[in-house]
């Protein structure tokens, strides 16, 4: 039981660790206080510029990946069979990805503030639903390209990415899918609660769109 629990809390460890503020400070800036305040990839890209940009989302995707790839591997290296502690060993993997997850958006590094979740959510799903993440990530490039809006495309994403689940899986309230299926709705809930400024400043016409440098504060 113990070993099942150890790549749960290794991903919260690995999740929070918070590379686009990591990044920025290496830069001499506290992102907390440039551009819209945000740690993540697009307020990196924004202020310390695009290839900047590029490697905070690597590595926020890559600690989403990695904690979920190695959650079962992990948990039976500690004590053979131990990933089926809690039923079948998805829940492990899910319990990893939700773990990981909440580490970028409550990093007990930085007091517990963190980012908006997008680039590691993504991460996440990518190794846990691969074809319902492959659909959500196209719609983010679409919407991108469309909008100009990151935070739109993320919005969007993330509703393509339940719809998705919902409609592929055999039986996503069934006992198999039922952990995925709840990470997938309260996660994607949380994104959308994490961008509620966004949001606001969609709505009254007043977000920053990609390429522009009128800085607001979230
Ligand atoms: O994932 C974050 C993105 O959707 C919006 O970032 O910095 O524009 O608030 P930002």
């Amino acid at each position: 039981f113990v070993a099942a629990l150890v790549p749960i809390v290794v991903a919260y460890l690995i999740g929070a660790l918070p590379f686009g503020y990591l990044v920025g400070r290496a830069r001499g800036v506290n992102l907390f206080h440039a551009g819209s305040g945000n740690i993540g990839a697009t307020n990196a890209a924004r202020v310390l510029g695009r290839s900047f940009g590029v490697l905070v989302f690597v590595l926020d995707f890559l600690k989403g990946v990695a904690p979920v790839a190695a959650a079962v591997p992990l948990a039976n290296a500690l004590d053979a069979g131990a990933a089926t502690a809690f039923g079948a060993p998805d829940v492990v993997r899910v319990g990893a990805a939700a773990l990981a997850f909440l580490g970028h958006l409550f990093p007990v590094y930085l007091g517990f503030r963190g980012g908006k979740g997008v680039a590691t959510g993504a991460g996440t799903v990518f190794v846990l639903v691969p074809i319902s993440a492959a659909l959500s990530i196209l719609t983010w490039v679409v919407v991108l390209f469309a909008s100009r809006f990151v935070s739109l495309a993320s919005l969007a994403a993330g509703t393509v990415l339940v719809v998705a689940h919902l409609v592929s899986a055999p039986a996503p309230l069934g006992e198999n899918a039922l952990p995925s299926t709840l990470y997938l709705v309260i996660g994607t809930a949380l994104v959308f609660v994490k961008h509620r400024a966004n949001a606001k400043r969609l709505l009254a016409g007043t977000e920053n769109a990609v390429g522009e440098f009128s800085m607001r504060q979230t």
